[in-house]
């Protein structure tokens, strides 16, 4: 084990994009003696002395299960799996205190109060001890940019701005309990729909009293973990960005999101200096936009690479990625004319061979597209150089964002997987320029046997929820949905395919962990009003053993039967496990 993660090739960034040239693995001669996770001067990861790098899952439940038992058994079943790191949800807000189940801070009356009782914080201690005998490391979000709220008064599914809300009303039959999705544990906009004026999203980012009001509850959370070996990083937000379930202004701009970032990074980092601090975006990027904290003069050389002749690493501006986007264009299209030549396709014109081409003039061939645009108000790149966000993040969730321009002459899963690559690639650049560590911290693609779970970030139904009257009676304003729930969705074996290449090339461009979207976990108590809900009888009200963790249209099969566990466990080594 001491020798694989020595070997770990570090910092070889995949030569594809031109980064950098393969560098030797170096060991940073400064033995960190802390029992913390420190950044290294090479920009990597250290964990008791050693580089640390790692294949990690989701469980954004995991607080919410009421049982010791179930928590510490969900973290030995992940440990026994190879997988080191879990990112979860450190937040549940409510308006009001529910029946039944946990929840940890009540917002309601325009004041706050935290609950430390048993269903309370209690829960969350719970998988901070369990983390630590496991040797997990966990990274804690702080709170959601996404809480959209189901309807409450029995009107029928109403579409609003082409998304809908789920009918929660008792005896409707769209009563998916609380906490079953990621999108329901509060979040921004509970704090907005309580404190704001205006009533807009980014007044969580700009309203000084808000933001007082969200740092008392991250100090809450925070001092109570001070000391604790198993918190990787303090994650201040799931995917901040300008618009959510409630719209934004439309002044808000990349420079709001980031200026966030450094008031409350700087504030954690202040209560707590042990942990590090990141911010939690999709990685979105923006090299047109204005910077706040990216220095103008590239950051120097890692230390460990001293000596060594390297290359610079080069900067992210919108020549870059047009230019590998029209090479990658053309490495297909020499590949499908050779194709159609060996399958006696194409035209002579004038004495040469000439394929017919396909393509049609893409206009993302010239623009950015929205992950790269500032659309969304978010320059990852910005976030990362400020002095307190310790690492990078990002996401990668094909089925609800858009990275770049399809190409024509590539089959959709090829444009989904390659994408992917490409976006990996770029945010492991972005980081290196920086000298941080940077983390992928959730990837999913949903599959069609998953697809009648399946609810966007900022939805509370599931557009393709066949056995859902509603939704296959055609309710206006839905997404048009078809009649099996398999017509939405990849298979089986083109997500172990996808997942395996996306690992492949974070672990080759230099990021440091990869942490799929979402750990799937059976055996578990079940109990009415809860999230995890009896699944043998649900007449049931003794909790009963056997229940499934939530799925949200990510859930790796708590079976196995996907084989989604399985390529986790198979790839570890790649991050010297
Ligand atoms: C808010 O105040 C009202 C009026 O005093 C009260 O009825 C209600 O229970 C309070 N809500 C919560 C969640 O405490
Ligand atoms: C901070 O949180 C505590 C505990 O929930 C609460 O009692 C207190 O009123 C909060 N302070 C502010 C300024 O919101
Ligand atoms: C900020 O929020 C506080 C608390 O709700 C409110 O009293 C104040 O008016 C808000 N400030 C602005 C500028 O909207
Ligand atoms: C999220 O949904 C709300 C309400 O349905 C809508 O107003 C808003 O524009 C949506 N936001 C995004 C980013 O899709
Ligand atoms: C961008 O956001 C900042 C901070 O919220 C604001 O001061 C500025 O006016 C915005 N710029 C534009 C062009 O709206
Ligand atoms: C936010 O959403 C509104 C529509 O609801 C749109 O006009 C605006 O461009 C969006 N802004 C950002 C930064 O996404
Ligand atoms: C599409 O992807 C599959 C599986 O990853 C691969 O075998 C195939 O060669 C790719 N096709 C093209 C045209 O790149
Ligand atoms: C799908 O529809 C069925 C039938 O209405 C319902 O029981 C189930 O909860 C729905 N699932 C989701 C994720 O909405
Ligand atoms: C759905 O799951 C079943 C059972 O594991 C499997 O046999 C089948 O191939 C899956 N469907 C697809 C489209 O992958
Ligand atoms: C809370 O749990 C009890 C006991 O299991 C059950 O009878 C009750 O229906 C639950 N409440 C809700 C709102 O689900």
């Amino acid at each position: 084990m001491r020798l694989s993660s020595v070997v770990a090739p570090l910092l070889a960034l995949s030569s594809a994009v031109g980064v950098v040239s393969a560098v030797k693995p170096t060991r940073t001669t400064r033995q960190s003696s802390s029992q913390f996770i420190t950044v290294g001067a090479d920009g990597q990861f250290m964990k008791n002395g050693e580089p640390f790098r790692f294949i990690g899952t989701n469980a954004y439940w995991l607080p919410s299960l009421e049982s010791d038992t179930d928590i510490q058994n969900t973290l030995h079943n992940i440990a026994s799996k190879g997988i080191k790191v879990v990112r979860t949800w450190a937040f549940n807000d409510v308006t009001t205190i529910p029946e039944n189940g946990t929840w940890f801070q009540l917002i309601a009356n325009g004041t706050t109060s935290v609950n430390t009782g048993p269903n309370g914080l209690q829960r969350l201690d719970a998988v901070v001890s369990a983390a630590e005998k496991e040797g997990i490391s966990l990274i804690m979000s702080l709170t959601n940019n996404w809480n959209p709220q189901p309807l409450t008064d029995g009107t029928p599914l109403v579409p609003v701005s082409g998304n809908a809300r789920r009918d929660v009303t008792v005896g409707t039959g769209n009563d998916l309990p609380r906490n079953t999705l990621s999108n329901d544990y509060g979040g921004m906009d509970a704090y907005v729909r309580e404190f704001s004026v205006s009533k807009n999203h980014d007044e969580f980012y700009q309203n000084q009293s808000i933001i007082n009001i969200f740092q008392n509850y991250t100090d809450q959370v925070v001092k109570r973990y001070l000391n604790s070996p198993a918190i990787l990083a303090w994650e201040l937000a799931n995917d901040a960005r300008c618009n959510s379930s409630i719209a934004a202004t439309l002044t808000c701009n990349t420079t709001t999101v980031t200026s966030w970032h450094a008031t409350v990074a700087n504030h954690v980092k202040s209560v707590d200096p042990n942990h590090l601090v990141s911010s939690g975006v999709a990685g979105f990027q923006c090299p047109n936009c204005p910077k706040l904290f990216k220095p103008t003069a590239p950051a120097p050389l890692p230390s460990g690479a001293a000596g060594k002749k390297k290359r610079a690493v080069p900067q992210l501006t919108s020549a870059y990625v047009l230019k590998e986007r029209q090479e990658s264009r053309k490495r297909s299209w020499d590949l499908k004319k050779r194709e159609m030549f060996e399958q006696g396709k194409g035209m002579m014109i004038r004495g040469r061979w000439i394929a017919a081409r396909q393509t049609t003039p893409n206009p993302m061939d010239t623009d950015l597209g929205s992950a790269m645009d500032g659309t969304f108000g978010v320059d990852s790149e910005d976030i990362m150089f400020i002095g307190n966000i310790g690492f990078g993040s990002f996401q990668l969730f094909p089925d609800q964002n858009t990275y770049g321009a399809p190409d024509p002459n590539l089959p959709a899963i090829n444009n989904t997987i390659d994408q992917g690559i490409s976006w990996i690639k770029t945010n492991a650049m972005v980081a290196a320029g920086a000298n941080k560590p940077t983390v992928l911290t959730g990837f999913g693609l949903v599959t069609q046997n998953n697809s009648g779970d399946f609810v966007p970030f900022n939805s509370t139904i599931a557009p393709f929820n066949s056995s859902d009257p509603a939704v296959s009676g055609g309710i206006a304003g839905l997404p048009a949905v078809k009649a099996a729930s398999d017509d939405f969705g990849v298979t089986n074996a083109q997500q172990d395919d996808a997942y395996t290449q996306w690992i492949t090339a974070a672990a080759t461009a230099g990021v440091s962990g990869a942490v799929q979207y979402q750990w799937g976990q059976g055996g578990l108590t079940g109990q009415q009003g809860t999230d995890i809900v009896p699944n043998s009888d649900t007449t049931d009200v003794v909790p009963n053993a056997g229940a499934d963790s939530p799925n949200d249209g990510y859930q790796s099969a708590p079976t196995g039967s996907d084989g989604v566990q399985t390529t986790l466990t198979s790839l570890t080594s790649m991050f010297g496990a």
